[in-house]
């Protein structure tokens, strides 16, 4: 999604800008530019495509400065909708949906005021010059109490030099001053990351003024207030592929490790007693998160019921909150978000919290939005994770979830294993090596079904989903007792399935939905934990991933699923890390 910098201080401020854009690249964008102010003026340099395009930036002047990577949601993606936006004496760069833009456009046509872009973000300008009669800070704030939507804001004057005023409201924006003194803003840490720096995530209503080395930070109604600031770790701030082609693939081989650090003890971590002793006297556990996080919440719903007999809903956040739901006494809700900034995730949470829930949000990103809304803050241990289609997230996600199943479990006097999973996360790495030849089938595929029963439907569907983000063929993750009710009239000899068969009692059962579809010329492929069944007539070819306590063996069988998806992309021809239209946070509705 669309990302922000800003920079303050004594150097050029272009180049750090432009450093700091292609730190956010992986994001997800399709145009990219900065504006600088320079002797009362600006320095407009803005393009449609990769922030390469806009050269290094060593020419262009000025000490302050924005810059933005758009990806499209009101406007196309073009060089005159790209941000930065600059009407008068105003350069903005803005991150979310204005809701009321084409209210607030009409009444600037009305003053005569001539619009360059058709962005929803062009308003901004409009309406910052409006009200502004040289304290940028109280101008922006005007502005903001005119906007409904979601916003992270940072703008420029021509009659303020050396200042950036900026505002937060649900879409993420950090300020950020560095050792040398340097004053720095960004939608995400990574953009802007260095060893020493202090940073301060600015929550919702607040506006930052960022001003001759000082930053200043105001409340809604324009109260300075004191906000605590805290150290970035250096590392978050270059990302390396280490010698691997792609960061999807050596985010892949890191799954082990990503788990290994994600499985607290909950029975015995004193930093989770309190949430140890919730979650034993919970009634009922709701789980809200979005894309790949749900499934991993499907995953987990699936082993707390099975082995803790819990009742245990999950739902898609972006329905969960227009749902007008039902938060039952004694609910827990666990969050799910990778990022911790999923609008849609931050809404569900935030309503289920206001509806009396006790919220958990289980993160990958420390200090983001999504810490700062839950009553328990479950921090997985994947580090950062780059590549848009999310893996080893994934897989943190499922140990942290598993371990407080063994946890709970526990605390009810029943047994279960999960502290082997990482173990033989690398086992199933090893096996799924195997699948790469599986890859033309994929390629000269019209569709592909994923088929499941159990906890092997959730993991169909997040192959499914992975194929989908970065191959772009169309597919299917499907309960595989549901095809025969409908869908196996899709079925074909151009159509690839591979099933998945974990769960012993219905094992059967889904190689009855593989004889159907063998039975009409598709090309079935398997994972299983039970060779026995790659050897029938209807499989092309089988990988064997290890046993495990079956509940949690969507932990082990998805990785074979990531690195198919991974070879059809690079046999398609794609750059697995930036597929077309999609964004690593999502932080609009
Ligand atoms: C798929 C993918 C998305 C995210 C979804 C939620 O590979 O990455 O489906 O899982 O957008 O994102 P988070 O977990 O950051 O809330």
């Amino acid at each position: 999604m669309c990302g922000i910098v800003g920079y303050c201080g004594n150097r050029k401020a272009a180049p750090v800008l432009i450093a700091g854009l292609k730190k956010l690249e992986y994001r997800g964008y399709d145009s990219a530019g900065i504006a600088t102010l320079y002797k009362g003026g600006y320095r407009l340099v803005k393009k449609k495509g990769r922030v390469e395009g806009l050269g290094d930036g060593k020419d262009v002047k000025g000490n302050v400065g924005i810059g933005h990577t758009r990806w499209a949601t009101h406007g196309a993606p073009s060089t005159r909708n790209a941000h930065p936006h600059v009407f008068g004496q105003v350069a903005i760069v803005h991150n979310g949906i204005i809701e009321n833009a084409a209210e607030l456009k009409k009444e600037c046509l009305a003053r005569g005021e001539k619009f360059a872009s058709e962005t929803d973000s062009e308003v901004i300008a409009h309406l910052i010059n409006r009200f502004y009669r040289g304290d940028l800070a109280a101008a922006l704030r005007a502005c903001t109490q005119r906007l409904t939507g979601s916003y992270a804001i940072a703008v420029l004057a021509a009659g303020s030099p050396d200042t950036i005023a900026c505002a937060r409201q649900k879409s993420p924006l950090v300020v950020a001053k560095n050792r040398a003194g340097e004053l720095l803003l960004a939608s995400d840490i990574p953009a802007v990351a260095e060893e020493g720096l202090q940073v301060c995530t600015l929550q919702d209503g607040e506006i930052a003024l960022l001003q001759n080395g000082e930053i200043t930070v105001f409340d809604s109604t324009m109260r300075r207030i004191n906000r605590d600031f805290f150290v970035c770790d250096a590392q978050i701030s270059a990302p390396a592929k280490n010698g691997y082609e792609h960061f999807m693939y050596k985010e892949i081989t890191e799954i082990p490790f990503a788990m290994r650090n994600s499985m607290p003890d909950f029975t015995q971590n004193q930093d989770f007693s309190v949430f140890y002793k919730v979650l034993c006297q919970a009634k009922y556990i709701e789980i809200v998160a979005c894309g790949t996080a749900y499934h991993s919440g499907l995953c987990a719903a699936y082993a707390f019921e099975k082995i803790c007999r819990i009742p245990c809903r999950v739902s898609l956040a972006s329905e969960y909150r227009y749902r007008d739901p039902i938060v039952p006494e004694g609910a827990l809700v666990l969050a799910i978000s990778q990022s911790g900034e999923t609008a849609d995730t931050l809404a569900a949470a935030q309503l289920a919290k206001e509806r009396g829930a006790c919220l958990a949000a289980l993160t990958n990103v420390g200090h983001s939005s999504i810490t700062t809304l839950a009553d328990f803050v479950i921090l997985t241990g994947a580090g950062q994770e780059v590549a848009v289609a999310a893996t080893k997230s994934f897989n943190a996600q499922l140990a942290t979830l598993y371990a407080m199943v063994q946890a709970l479990a526990a605390h009810q006097g029943t047994k279960v294993e999960c502290r082997d999973l990482p173990a033989l996360a690398a086992l199933s790495l090893k096996a799924s090596e195997r699948v790469r030849s599986w890859t033309p089938y994929f390629t000269g595929a019209k569709s592909v079904f994923f088929l499941g029963r159990g906890a092997d439907c959730f993991v169909a569907s997040e192959g499914s989903l992975k194929l989908k983000e970065i191959s772009y063929i169309p597919s299917e993750g499907y309960a595989a007792g549901e095809l025969k009710h409908g869908t196996l009239a899709l079925v074909d000899k151009e159509t690839a399935v591979v099933a998945v068969i974990t769960q012993q009692s219905v094992a059967q059962k889904t190689m009855n939905a593989v004889h159907e579809a063998y039975a009409r010329g598709a090309k079935v492929f398997l994972v299983t934990a039970f060779p026995e069944y790659g050897k029938r007539e209807e499989i092309v070819d089988h990988v064997v991933i290890p046993t495990c306590e079956e509940a949690f063996s969507p932990a082990l069988s998805v990785i074979p699923l990531q690195v198919l998806a991974y070879s059809v992309c690079l046999a398609c021809g794609y750059d697995p890390d930036k597929p077309r239209n999609l964004a690593k946070s999502v932080t609009v509705e």
